[in-house]
Order: C-alpha cells, then sequence, then structure tokens
C-alpha cells in the first residue's frame, strides 16, 4: 500500500478549525482509495513565535525536506507585525524548498455565487500559474538616507532566465495536459502570459522573449497569447471563458488571484499549490487566518479541503482527487447555502462531515 508522510501546518487564527476538515476528508478518502497518509503536526505559526520567538527554523525547513507533501492552514497573527510570520514562515518554505510554482485553480463550482452577472460554472475554470521564487518577492532593494525627507526605498523586481524558463516548461506542459481545446483557437490549447511589456520594459521583455522562444521550440502545438496585466483584470471580470492556463510573474500572480478568488466565489473555496515539480510541495486555502471568525466554527473549511485535493492530484492520487472534488461540487451544489463564513448554513465541521461522508460514499 502506498505511504504518504504529509507535513501538517496548521499554523494561525482559523487555520487549524479548516486543516482538521481538510484531514478528516483526506483520511475518508485514503481510507477509499487504498492508501496511507502518515500525518506529522508542525505548530509553527504566530503563537510559538510569540512564545519563543521562532518562525520557521532551518532545521524544521531540513525535516520538511523529508516529508511527500505540507499541507498548511493559514499564517497571520493579529498580535505579530505584519511580515514577519510572512515572511519567515509561508515564504521562508517556498524559497528554501524552491517551490517555484504556485498554482492557483480559478473554477466556479455549481451552486456557488459568482458576483459576475450571468456567468456560470462554464465560464469560469481557469488556473494561474504564477512564478513562486523572483520577482519583488527577493527583497532586492533598501533604504538609504532612512527617516529623512530625503529617504529613498528601493525593492525591485528580479527574474533570472533559469527562473522564468523553468516556470514557463512548467505552464506549457500544463497547458498540453490540462489544457481544454474548447477554450482555444482553432481546437488547440491556449496559454496566455500576463505581463507589463509597455512599462517593464525589461522584466517582461525576459518573459516574453522566453515565453516566445520555448513555446515555438518545445510546444507549437499550443497557441500563445499575451495580455498586459491590467488587462487580465479587466477581461477577468468581462469575459472570464477567455482563459485556460495563465502564467505570470510572482507579483502580478499574487494580485490576479486574488481577483480570481473572488470571481469564483471567494476566499472560502480559493485554493492553491506551491509547487515544487522535483521536490516537496505545499498545499494551502489561499485566504488568510481571519482572526475574527476563529474559534466559532463559522469558517468555511472548503478551501482548505480543495488544497487536500490538489496534493492527493499532485502525489498521483488522481481518483481519490477528483473523488473529492466530486464531493465538494456536491455540497457546494445541493447544501451550502453561501459560501461565506457563518452563512454556509453548516457549521465548519459539517462541512468536513459532509465532504468526508460523499467521498466515503
Ligand atoms: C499569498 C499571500 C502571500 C503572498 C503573503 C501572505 C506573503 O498573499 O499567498 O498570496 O503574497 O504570496
Ligand atoms: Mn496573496
Amino acid at each position: 500500500m502506498a505511504t504518504y508522510k504529509i507535513a501538517v501546518m496548521p499554523g494561525d487564527g482559523t487555520g487549524p478549525e479548516v486543516t482538521a476538515e481538510a484531514v478528516k476528508v483526506l483520511k475518508a478518502a485514503a481510507a477509499k482509495f487504498g492508501f496511507k497518509l502518515e500525518m506529522t503536526e508542525f505548530d509553527f505559526g504566530g503563537e510559538r513565535y510569540k512564545r519563543t520567538g521562532e518562525t520557521l527554523p532551518d532545521s524544521a525547513v531540513e525535516e520538511l525536506r523529508k516529508f511527500d507533501a505540507i499541507l498548511l492552514g493559514a499564517i497571520g497573527h493579529p498580535d505579530v507585525a505584519p511580515g514577519i510570520l510572512e515572511k519567515g514562515i509561508l515564504l521562508k518554505a517556498r524559497f528554501e524548498l524552491d517551490q517555484y510554482i504556485n498554482l492557483r485553480p480559478v473554477k466556479l463550482y455549481p451552486g456557488v455565487a459568482t458576483p459576475i452577472k450571468d456567468k456560470g460554472p462554464d465560464d469560469i475554470d481557469f488556473v494561474v500559474v504564477r512564478e513562486n521564487t523572483g520577482d519583488l518577492y527577493t527583497g532586492t532593494g533598501g533604504f538609504t538616507m532612512k527617516g529623512t525627507p530625503h529617504e529613498v526605498a528601493v525593492q525591485s523586481a528580479v527574474y533570472t532566465r533559469f527562473q522564468v524558463d523553468r516556470c514557463l516548461k512548467y505552464a506549457f506542459e500544463y497547458a498540453r495536459k490540462h489544457g481544454k481545446k474548447s477554450r482555444g483557437k482553432g481546437d488547440k490549447n491556449t496559454l496566455a502570459l500576463s505581463g507589463k511589456t509597455n512599462v517593464l520594459t525589461y522584466v517582461y521583455d525576459l518573459w516574453e522573449r522566453a515565453f516566445h522562444e520555448l513555446g515555438k521550440a518545445e510546444y507549437p502545438e499550443i497557441v500563445r497569447e499575451y495580455y498586459h496585466v491590467d488587462a487580465t483584470c479587466m477581461w477577468f471580470v468581462k469575459n472570464p471563458e477567455w482563459f485556460d492556463v495563465i502564467v505570470t510573474g510572482n507579483m502580478f500572480g499574487d494580485i490576479i488571484t486574488d481577483l480570481g478568488a473572488m470571481v469564483q466565489g471567494g476566499m472560502g473555496i480559493a485554493a492553491g499549490g506551491n509547487i515544487n515539480p522535483e521536490g516537496v510541495s505545499m498545499f494551502e486555502p489561499i485566504g488568510g487566518s481571519a482572526p475574527k471568525y476563529t474559534g466559532k466554527g463559522v469558517i468555511n473549511p472548503l478551501a482548505a479541503i480543495c488544497a487536500g485535493q490538489m496534493m492527493l492530484e499532485t502525489l498521483g492520487e488522481e481518483k481519490a482527487g477528483k473523488c473529492i472534488e466530486d464531493a465538494v461540487k456536491f455540497a457546494t451544489g445541493n447544501k451550502l447555502k453561501s459560501m461565506q463564513a457563518g452563512r454556509m448554513g453548516y457549521s465548519t465541521s459539517e462541512v468536513g462531515d459532509l465532504v468526508a461522508e460523499r467521498v466515503a460514499g
């Protein structure tokens, strides 16, 4: 029987509540599909930081390398200054484990309300491949004359050809494997690059050249499209059905996937994977720790459950992943009144039960 070693990091706020439901559903899937999940819990997060001053120590990174995957709840604590936990835990894991892809599906499930009028599940079904190690996130820059009226602050968008190429390769492969021909031009799969070649004439020039070079040489069957990032936001709202697979840099990817999460019905349902195709990947609901809902049993666990689904798919348990997705669709289509915290018509654990029971079938 296949056994997967999973590091579980529930983290802060509502993280532990939603992670518990994801674990419940994963266990049901493992029992049904005949594999084993060996889970080890880690308490990295705001509480531990307050107690010990530790975020994610190097020794923990080394330990995490030994797992097959990581399931993360949420990072962020109201008593800790912004940036400390994000940088010290979430970004450190992404960078140190070289999770160079942030895969964020934007999929409207049945019964889920989208703020976009007259669009349904057939229209809203795309995925953003966000580069996850470069760009403004490298922390390249600094201050001079800090605290004076002449203070200068610089923070640079940094990309190497290597980073761009490996991300593009993943995106083209993804489009080849999972692309939906119906969206492409003339019955072909499509990959869209989202950039800003009219202003960021170095960084997105590099992306655009690399995009066409690689596409032409190795993926001639995939149609290449380009959108400026601002226009991408416009079309997400106006014509989401145009999109299938989108690739972009780290900063733009961060921003457009929050828009994507709203388009697909809110943070309650949006999941993502920080993927190192050659190493250890980490899956998370993309919403935050939601301090105001903590401990109330009202937060929507479906995003965490969908993160678990993505984890199983990445581990190669595709049938089990599909089964979880179908169970989530069943819950959204037939049970939940809303995706919003406190308005689901069920408690957090009841939603977990609904999905887990459906998976166990
Ligand atoms: C995300 C988050 C993080 C990011 C923050 C918490 C550092 O917004 O996962 O999208 O900017 O990547
Ligand atoms: Mn974000």
